[in-house]
């Protein structure tokens, strides 16, 4: 791979939500670092100017994060902006103009998933893909075949060594530390397996719902949104196997394992809902049957994980905010009373506050050789401040560093597990919002406690 830095960046996309919630608070803390390379150039088409995109990002670091002087002063000093049609040759004539000398620079793809392929034919046409990097948002095509065909468009122009497919939860601390905790603590590994452990759960609820991204949102739906991208990221995470060596392919082999030993999801193993109000949403078509919630039962056939069912869920609406993933051991037999005692658990709690907790059963304090539930606790704080996961895959992307980032085998492999379920969809059931979804959800899990909501 080379590792030359990336010399400028381009985004795309750049008065949208995405820029504006994420990436604009990212570029501020890079800059703030001395990280920022050369010019700064957001593409957008809007009719906007360079003024307009200055306001933009001092506006979204205000709301997100807070201005830092400095920060902010030395992005605005690199900002510039080109406002134009994705269609329109001379809109990449513009972002070549102002490239100038750059031999290295990245494009970032903050943009609808329809756009990439023509995006991705200007930059070659234009000769900014020339040295470059390009940086791919999800959802990274919208089914396997779609994602096949747009990794064949990328590499008509780019390698591979220069694709950098982002999802956002591959740059949270916490999701990189389920890794790390597994596998730098000796007394997890002899238990991490069917022997031990009985089932796993992956919880991503939202309470909140689609916020206004009904267009992008109802062209999507929750397993597309991130059931295909983050959870599946966290599916592998908690079941991969020791990478051999710590470099970036043999980390990313991993991943791509979990799911090459996966079964491809059926729809009877899939439960779709959708909340009640969500056809009065802008943006949405008015019979729509896209999910706002989803819940799943996965098997991987592997010799770690074989009978071990994994649980995926997520949704809008939802009862809390929380991201939570939980690895529940099985029972001990009963010896100090009739009843058997609770689960002992490992619990990841992704966000909002990253934890991990070991649920274990203790004496009670008050009675006789009678127990209760207690929680052993970790919260990974060392003091400093984290990367926020923007700033960090982004810095990442223009370095060269593509541990953290999608390769074409995971994203294919994520598509093709979907597969059956996108062809023949289970119908959504209504749900009220504020609860956990669809009654019928409680019958993916087929362990006797049933879910477990994080709170
Ligand atoms: C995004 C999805 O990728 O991730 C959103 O498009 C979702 O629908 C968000 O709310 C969740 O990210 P986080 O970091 O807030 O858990």
């Amino acid at each position: 791979m080379d590792k030359h830095k990336s010399d400028a960046l381009v985004f795309f996309g750049a008065t949208g939500d995405l820029a504006y919630k994420q990436i604009f608070p990212a570029l501020q803390r890079l800059a703030k670092r001395g990280k920022l390379p050369g010019p700064v150039i957001g593409v957008a088409k809007a009719g906007w100017n360079l003024d307009q995109l200055k306001d933009r990002a001092k506006d979204s670091c205000d709301r997100y994060g807070g201005i830092d002087p400095e920060g902010m002063t030395d992005l605005l000093g690199r900002l510039r902006y080109v406002d134009g049609d994705y269609a329109d040759a001379d809109t990449f004539a513009q972002v070549r103009k102002e490239l100038g000398n750059a031999k290295c620079p990245i494009h970032y793809l903050a943009i609808p998933p329809v756009l990439f392929g023509e995006v991705i034919e200007q930059l070659q046409k234009s000769g900014c893909a020339e040295g470059a990097r390009v940086v791919v948002e999800k959802p990274f095509g919208h089914d396997l075949e779609s994602a096949r065909q747009l990794n064949q468009i990328i590499h008509t122009v780019f390698d591979e060594d220069h694709v950098f497919r982002i999802d956002h939860y591959l740059g949270k601390n916490a999701v990189q530390n389920m890794i790390f905790f597994r596998f730098a603590n000796s007394f997890l590994e002899p238990i991490w397996n069917r022997q031990y452990i009985e089932s796993v759960q992956i919880t991503m609820s939202e309470k909140f719902g689609i916020q206004g991204r009904g267009a992008f949102y109802d062209g999507n739906g929750a397993i597309r949104d991130v059931v295909q991208n983050h959870l599946m990221q966290l599916l592998s995470n908690i079941a991969m196997e020791p990478p051999p060596c710590p470099t970036v392919e043999a980390l990313r082999d991993e991943r791509v394992k979990v799911l090459k030993s996966t079964h491809q999801i059926e729809p009877g193993d899939v439960v779709l809902g959708q909340f009640k109000g969500y056809h009065d949403e802008p943006g949405v078509k008015p019979n729509s049957q896209v999910e706002t919630f989803a819940a799943l039962r996965v098997h991987i056939n592997s010799w770690r994980w074989r009978d071990v069912p994994f649980y995926i869920r997520t949704g809008k609406l939802l009862p809390t905010t929380a991201t939570e993933v939980i690895a529940k051991f099985r029972q001990t037999p009963p010896v100090f009373s009739e009843k058997v005692p609770p689960q002992n658990y490992v619990r990841f709690r992704i966000s909002p506050v990253p934890q991990i907790g070991i649920g274990v059963y203790v004496k009670d304090e008050t009675e006789r050789l009678k127990g209760c539930e207690t929680e052993l606790l970790a919260e990974h704080h060392c003091g400093e401040v984290s990367l926020q996961p923007y700033e960090e895959l982004l810095e990442d992307a223009m370095e060269g560093n593509q541990m953290w980032f999608a390769r074409e085998d995971y994203v294919e492999q994520s598509w093709q597990l979907l597969d059956p379920v996108f062809k023949n969809p289970p119908a959504p059931l209504s749900y009220n919002p504020g609860t956990w979804g669809p009654d019928a959800a409680a019958k993916v899990v087929d362990t006797p406690s049933g879910w477990f909501d994080p709170s």
